[in-house]
């Protein structure tokens, strides 16, 4: 019997994962280590239960779900995504790639199918960095690319640690967080942008990300009064954290169509009416396709912050806390994939990730790939965020296909 997505299994479960956390326009909100995250990680640990799947948990708290194989000395064929979401979250970012990995197993269940190469699906934690920075939390830390204790000890915006969510959300594991013995690793994901709509294409082969770098800026001025203090004896910190936000957001436009740069987290001291701010502190990043440009992109950004800082007389520090990519994914696994969506008669299209992923993490340690499938007018991290039940079905049943190629039967 050849092993088939079935396509309203999927979806309902993508349905239900959703209803954890709703907001009233329909998304969800699950930020990572949240009541809501907890939960959706134990109805997703009921269904792999369900399959006899042996469950594994390390200590930043990312789920491995096992599948045997029939030849215990070969290495996993690994799958999955993300089930946490940001504050705006939609209902299939990360989730469509932890569900269609679940489906997967399930299709090889109903097809009495048991490959010779051990499965294991996973749920990364914290891969949207929205409540802890940075972002692709768990990946890293598996990787190798981020201390465990430098993360267990990040705050949230509340001063609650890593460490503290990890116990009070029951999530944090036994296993010290390494590198898993895989020979393979695939993530399904939403595209998150126009391009598959706009070209028909039904998969996208991702073949690699941009590169991508964080900066936390701590912008210090002068305390003062509002009243009494004249305008031009000020060291404001939030207006020129105003014009630090402007200059990224030009930074970003001189660098179309591959250049992004954002500025989406603001703290601001003592953020209370009849002070003149002086510690604000702003989160930003810039990418592009191409490294060198999105060093270049940096150092615009800094030459803006030198000038911003002389002319108002503040401080401006900058911690650069993260970079991800360039990744050029596994062209074997591409290449696989590129055929096993032609064997469906499926259109593709090569893709570049322009979102982090935790396959970015993966891709130096094991041979990695991504499939995208398309996104409804490329909207993310908004609760209209779509994907039809065929689009994400189809994405699925590549997936299945390949991941059955590589681990053999
Ligand atoms: C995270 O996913 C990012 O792209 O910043
Ligand atoms: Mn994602
Ligand atoms: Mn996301």
């Amino acid at each position: 019997m050849i092993p088939t997505i079935d396509a309203d299994r999927l979806w309902q479960s993508i349905m239900d994962i959703a209803a954890i956390g709703p907001t009233p326009e329909g998304g969800s909100c699950r930020l990572a280590l949240t009541a809501e995250d907890a939960a959706a990680r134990a109805l997703f640990l009921r269904w792999c239960q369900t399959l006899g799947l042996h469950h594994e948990q390390d200590a930043i708290g990312n789920m491995f779900l096992r599948r045997a194989g029939t030849d215990a000395a070969a290495a996993a064929v690994a799958f999955g995504s993300h089930l946490d979401t940001v504050p705006t979250g939609g209902r299939f970012d990360g989730i469509a790639g932890v569900l269609a990995g679940l489906e997967v197993l399930r299709a090889l269940d109903d097809a009495g199918i048991r490959t010779r190469a051990p499965l294991e699906l996973v749920n990364w934690m914290n891969e949207e960095g929205s409540r802890f920075r940075p972002a692709m939390m768990g990946s890293r830390v598996a990787a190798g690319e981020l201390p465990l204790e430098a993360a267990l000890a990040t705050t949230d915006d509340h001063g609650v640690s890593v460490a503290r969510a990890l116990l009070d959300s029951g999530q944090a594991g036994p296993l010290t967080p390494a590198p898993r013995d895989w020979s393979a690793w695939l993530e399904l994901h939403i595209e998150q942008g126009p391009v598959m709509e706009a070209t028909g294409a039904e998969i996208g082969i991702v073949v690699g990300t941009m590169h991508a770098r964080y900066f936390q800026l701590t912008v210090t001025g002068e305390p003062s009064h509002v009243g009494p203090t004249e305008m031009n004896r000020r060291h404001d910190s939030l207006a020129a954290v105003a014009e630090v936000i402007l200059a990224v957001e030009q930074i970003g436009l001189s660098g179309e169509p591959y250049g992004r740069a954002s500025a989406g987290w603001i703290e601001n001291v003592p953020n209370a009416r009849g002070n003149v701010p002086h510690i604000t502190r702003l989160h930003c990043d810039v990418r592009h396709n191409s490294a060198n440009a999105a060093i270049a992109m940096e150092a615009s950004l800094r030459q803006a912050l030198a000038d911003i800082a002389l002319r108002r007389g503040v401080r401006i520090d900058v911690d650069p806390y993260a970079t991800f990519g360039p990744i050029v994914f596994d062209t074997g696994l591409g290449a696989l994939l590129r055929q096993k969506a032609a064997d469906r008669q499926l259109s593709t299209r090569d893709m570049i990730a322009a979102a982090g992923h935790d396959s970015v993490l993966m891709a130096p340690l094991v041979p990695s790939a991504m499939l995208f499938v398309p996104s409804v007018a490329g909207i993310t991290h908004n609760p209209k965020e779509y994907s039809t039940k065929d689009q994400v079905a189809r994405g699925a049943q590549v997936l299945l296909d390949a991941v059955l190629e590589l681990a053999g039967v």
